[in-house]
C-alpha cells in the first residue's frame, strides 16, 4: 500500500486528506501537537483497515521530522508528503505595521522553514518511490495583497517558491502547491473571529488533491477551485 505522511492532520484539511486517502487504501503518518486530538483521529480512521500511525509533535521540531520519516519508512516508505500544518503569524491577524516580528519568525518557521526541513528528511524515499509527490497547502494570501495577511502571506509566498524550485530540481517527483481557498477551520476561525460569512467544509477541497494523485499534471501551483470545476 503506498504510504503518506500528513502534517497537521489531527483536524481541518489535514484530517479530511487523511480520511480520503484512508478510505483509498493509503497506510498514514499523521502529525499535529496535540496528542489526544490526533490520537481520536487516528482510532477513527483505522476503522478503513489501514495502517494509520500517529506521531505527536511540532513540525519545527528536528527530531520530530526525523520521527515521521522513521514511521514511514517502516510502513514501507513515503510515496506523499503533504505539508500541511501552519502558523498565522498572529491571532487575531493584524495589519504589517502591528504584526509582532516573533510571529513572523513562527509563520516562516513552520510554514517554511520546517516544510523543507520534512522534504529534505523525506527525499530518499520519494525518490526511491514508484510515484513519489509532495504536495505543500498554500493559500491566496500567497498571491494576493489581502489586508492582514501579509506576514502569513508572505510565508506561503515563500512556500510557493521552495516548491516550484523543489519541482524542477527533482524532475522525477511531482510537486504541488495546492491554494485550497477559504474553509471553515479553527485556523480561520482563529485568524478572523469576527467574519461570519459561511465557509465551504475542508473534505469539499479534497477531490482537487485526489485529483492531482489520480491525473499527476506537472509539478507547479494548483488552485482548488479550478481543479473542482474542471472535474
Ligand atoms: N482555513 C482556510 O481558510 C485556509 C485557507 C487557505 C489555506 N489554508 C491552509 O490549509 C492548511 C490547513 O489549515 P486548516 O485551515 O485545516 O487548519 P486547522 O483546522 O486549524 O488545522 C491545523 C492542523 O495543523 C496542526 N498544527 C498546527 N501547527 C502545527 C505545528 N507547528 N506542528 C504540527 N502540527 C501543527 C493542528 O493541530 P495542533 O494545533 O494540535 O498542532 C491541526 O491538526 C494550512 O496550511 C493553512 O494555511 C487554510
Amino acid at each position: 500500500m503506498p504510504v503518506a505522511i500528513i502534517t497537521g492532520a489531527s483536524r481541518g484539511l489535514g484530517r479530511a486528506l487523511a480520511e480520503a486517502l484512508a478510505a483509498r487504501g493509503w497506510d498514514l503518518v499523521l502529525d499535529a501537537r496535540g496528542p489526544e486530538v490526533l490520537k481520536e483521529t487516528a482510532t477513527a480512521l483505522e476503522a478503513y483497515g489501514t495502517r494509520v500511525t500517529a506521531v505527536p509533535g511540532d513540525v519545527t521540531d528536528s527530531w520530530h521530522r526525523t520521527g515521521l520519516v522513521t514511521e514511514a519508512r517502516r510502513l514501507g516508505g513515503v510515496d506523499l508528503l503533504v505539508s500541511n500544518a501552519s502558523a498565522l503569524g498572529a491571532e487575531p491577524l493584524v495589519r504589517l505595521a502591528e504584526l509582532p516580528l516573533e510571529g513572523l519568525r513562527r509563520a516562516l518557521e513552520v510554514n517554511v522553514v520546517a516544510a523543507l526541513g520534512l522534504v529534505r528528511e523525506a527525499l530518499p524515499l520519494l525518490r526511491a518511490a514508484p510515484a513519489g509527490a509532495v504536495v505543500t497547502i498554500s493559500s491566496d494570501a500567497a498571491a494576493e495583497a489581502y489586508e492582514t495577511w501579509g506576514g502569513y502571506g508572505a510565508s506561503k509566498a515563500a512556500l510557493d517558491q521552495l516548491a516550484a524550485v523543489l519541482g524542477t530540481e527533482e524532475p522525477g517527483l511531482r510537486v504541488w502547491a495546492l491554494d485550497p481557498g477559504d474553509m471553515a477551520t479553527d485556523l480561520y476561525a482563529a485568524g478572523v473571529p469576527d467574519d461570519d460569512d459561511p465557509r465551504p467544509d475542508p473534505a469539499s477541497v479534497v477531490p482537487a488533491l485526489l485529483r492531482l494523485l489520480d491525473e499527476r499534471p506537472a509539478s507547479g501551483r494548483y488552485g482548488a477551485p479550478a481543479l473542482l470545476e474542471a472535474r
